[in-house]
């Protein structure tokens, strides 16, 4: 790596610093554990397919709206429902997602790293990411570690749209410099987003599976590194940086 050439680690938020899936212990206690599963993984499913759809539209709603109207899909093709209370009780839980466990030993590892600058990068609105960086118990002690919250409200366009991506760069001072821009996500789709415009990602493959997307061809299809958890993205990038 260049000596003090600064690069910026975009973390993406939902299932990459906040697992979706601790929704489901909310969840199991309306349904019970099976049930709750499967409501939300197809949550999670019908969200993003929503964020897409309304990109293909050229149409823009909140995510916190694609998240309520999702959720009410995800009942609906489980044959459940839920009353109004319980549905804004588990937006508030949205709101303070549990982090996955390598999470913290990454984040105070970055603390002690002056060439590295993280920041969140995310579909949410800037009250959702907000509130989940400064309130959620495992997030919060870790909240000084982020130099932004970069949200994709101001453009109103959900990832992977390459202005979103852009959008990003300029925020953080990396116009045009788009190989000085690392996106670090569990999320294959948003992996070959940032890849399309340039920038170099992380792929976080907790579950070991290795890379089965197969949108995009070549090494542009593929993350630029792989880790298994966020506590060996430093040591990743920087030795990619020491490489090149
Ligand atoms: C986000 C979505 C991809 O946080 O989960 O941007």
């Amino acid at each position: 790596m260049a000596p003090n050439k600064n690069i910026v680690l975009a973390f993406d938020a939902y299932g990459t610093l906040l697992s979706t899936e601790s929704i489901a212990e909310k969840l199991a206690s309306h349904f019970g554990q099976e049930k709750a599963q499967t409501i939300a993984a197809t949550w999670r499913k019908y969200q993003l397919e929503y964020t897409w759809r309304l990109n293909s539209m050229n149409q823009y709603e909140p995510f916190s709206t694609v998240t309520v109207r999702s959720l009410q899909h995800a009942l609906s093709e489980s044959s459940v429902s839920l009353p109004a209370s319980s549905i804004s009780s588990l937006m508030h839980a949205y709101d303070s997602l549990s982090t996955f466990p390598d999470v913290a030993p990454a984040l105070e590892s970055l603390s002690q790293n002056p060439n590295l600058t993280p920041v969140v990068f995310s579909n949410g609105t800037h009250a959702m990411v907000s509130a989940s960086v400064n309130h959620s118990p495992s997030l919060s002690p870790y909240a000084a570690v982020f130099t932004d919250i970069v949200v994709v409200e101001e453009v109103k366009t959900f990832k992977p749209a390459p202005v979103v991506y852009e959008y990003l760069a300029k925020r953080v001072g990396k116009e045009g410099e788009m190989r000085d821009v690392w996106l670090i996500s569990g999320n294959p789709f948003d992996v070959v987003g940032a890849n399309a415009v340039g920038m170099r990602t992380a792929w976080v493959d907790r579950a070991g599976r290795g890379w089965e997307d197969a949108l995009v061809e070549g090494g542009m299809g593929r993350p630029t590194v792989v880790v298994r958890g966020l506590e060996e993205v430093v040591e990743a990038v920087e030795g990619f940086m020491g490489k090149g």
